[in-house]
């Protein structure tokens, strides 16, 4: 596992030398981005010693003078090999230019390019923590499912008390390791993951499908991956590539969807199921091409098997847990849905709501159990997913407890 620790100008640019031994004790490695203004404060040669790797120092710093091709990739390099960033100090100046999307030095454009978790733990004088335009930028940075570590109060170093003290390392530690989902919570489980749409044949041209970008599911095959789990993905077609390290069945139909899942089944310990499923196919697809007419043209339809309804029956004791997309009366049909196919939890989100759900990287669900409603507020799916994960984690233990 590994972590890129961008470290910003600010008096306590110091503290991130202790993250750095924090995070290797755990056997994470660490590559440490300074950004210019740190590096009047703490010499890259203290991180590059803690850290054991060159530290990168800014855009054009692989090493070669003049730059080779290597150092001018390099971001792109890192954006991929990393699990999660994590910038602490943050300055104001960095959160300004991750809010606004300004890539002129080496963090601010790995911030753009990567696609992993980021973490910031801001650290400045309490005037300018507290600016509106600093509360601006981190509310838009909270919103895009960055995780911002509060700064503490106290006495702080420009000589005011007030927030703006860095978090303690802890703290910053703990962050880090939720977004690397390094709890290996799900070790030991295997987890059965259906995503995308389902393609529904008409003729050998043309097929009834939906909206569905399979981004929920493959992030949830992500984070389950991170946390520890093994993950079966069965998958419709999807236009991304799924985790690397997930065993992958490619179905087209409902009915391909439900075979590959009731073979899966025995092998796992828990299912979610993603996927949006045509409730419907036609009837008999034609063999050949459907000429056009000048009158009009029925498509005869009939039901396709309820996958889910089909698992709670089928199940021995893995917890099942469904999605459900709703455009009226959410909250009261997904119960209805929970109760009807026998659930543990279901995710409902509201698909009437611009921005988010089908074919967005945003979303915004409630999870429900028989005992209660987990809001998580618009976010990306990877934190969605780390919350139905959250969730999962609780059900195990209230079903641990009720067998024992
Ligand atoms: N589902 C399934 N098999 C189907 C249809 C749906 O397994 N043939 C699953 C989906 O994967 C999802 C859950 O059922 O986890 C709810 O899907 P949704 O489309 O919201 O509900 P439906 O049961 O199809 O009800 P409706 O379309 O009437 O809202």
């Amino acid at each position: 596992m590994k972590i890129a620790l961008g470290v910003s100008g600010g008096i306590a640019a110091y503290k991130a030398a202790e993250v750095v031994r924090l995070l290797q004790e755990r056997g994470i490695r660490v590559q440490v981005i300074m950004t210019q203004a740190a590096q009047e404060f703490i010499r890259p040669l203290t991180f590059a010693t803690l850290s054991g790797e060159k530290v990168i120092t800014d855009l054009f710093s692989a090493g070669a003078e003049p730059p080779n091709i290597d150092s001018a990739v390099e971001h792109i390099a890192v954006a991929q090999a990393i699990d999660a960033l994590l910038v602490a100090p943050t300055t104001a100046d960095i959160l300004a230019k991750f809010a606004q999307g300004l890539a002129n030095d080496f963090l601010s454009t790995l911030y753009l390019a990567t696609t992993a978790p980021v973490v910031v733990a801001p650290a400045m004088n309490v005037n300018m923590w507290e600016h509106a335009a600093t509360q601006a930028n981190v509310e838009i940075l909270r919103k895009r499912g960055v995780r911002i570590v509060e700064p503490g109060e106290g006495y702080l170093a420009c000589g005011m008390v007030g927030a703006g003290r860095l978090a303690s390392n802890e703290a910053i530690v703990a962050a880090a390791l939720e977004a690397l989902g390094a709890s290996q919570d799900f070790s030991g489980e295997t987890v059965l993951i259906t995503a995308g749409p389902t393609r529904e044949k008409i003729d050998p041209v043309r097929y009834l499908t939906n909206r569905s970008s399979g981004r929920m599911g493959y992030a949830l095959a992500e984070a389950a991956l991170r946390r520890g789990a093994r993950v079966l993905l069965v998958t419709g077609p999807t236009a991304i590539t799924p985790p690397g390290a997930a065993e992958v069945t490619q179905v087209e139909s409902a009915q391909e969807m439900h075979k590959a899942v009731l073979q899966l089944l025995p092998e796992a310990s828990i299912v979610i199921k993603t996927a949006a499923v045509a409730d419907y196919r036609p009837k008999a697809a034609s063999v050949q091409k459907i000429k056009r007419t000048t009158g009009p043209m029925n498509l005869d339809l009939e039901p396709t098997p309820d996958i889910l309804a089909g698992l709670s029956r089928a199940k021995q004791n893995q917890l099942i847990i469904g999605f459900a997309a709703e455009t009226e009366n959410v909250l009261e049909n997904a119960r209805k849905k929970l109760a009807a196919k026998s659930l543990d939890a279901i995710v409902v989100n509201d698909v009437s709501r611009k921005g988010i759900g089908f074919d967005s990287e945003r979303n915004a669900v409630t999870i429900l159990t028989r005992d209660e409603a987990v809001e998580v507020p618009e976010t990306t799916k990877w934190e969605v997913a780390q919350r139905v994960l959250d969730s999962i984690v609780k059900l195990k233990k209230r079903a641990a407890i009720e067998t024992a």
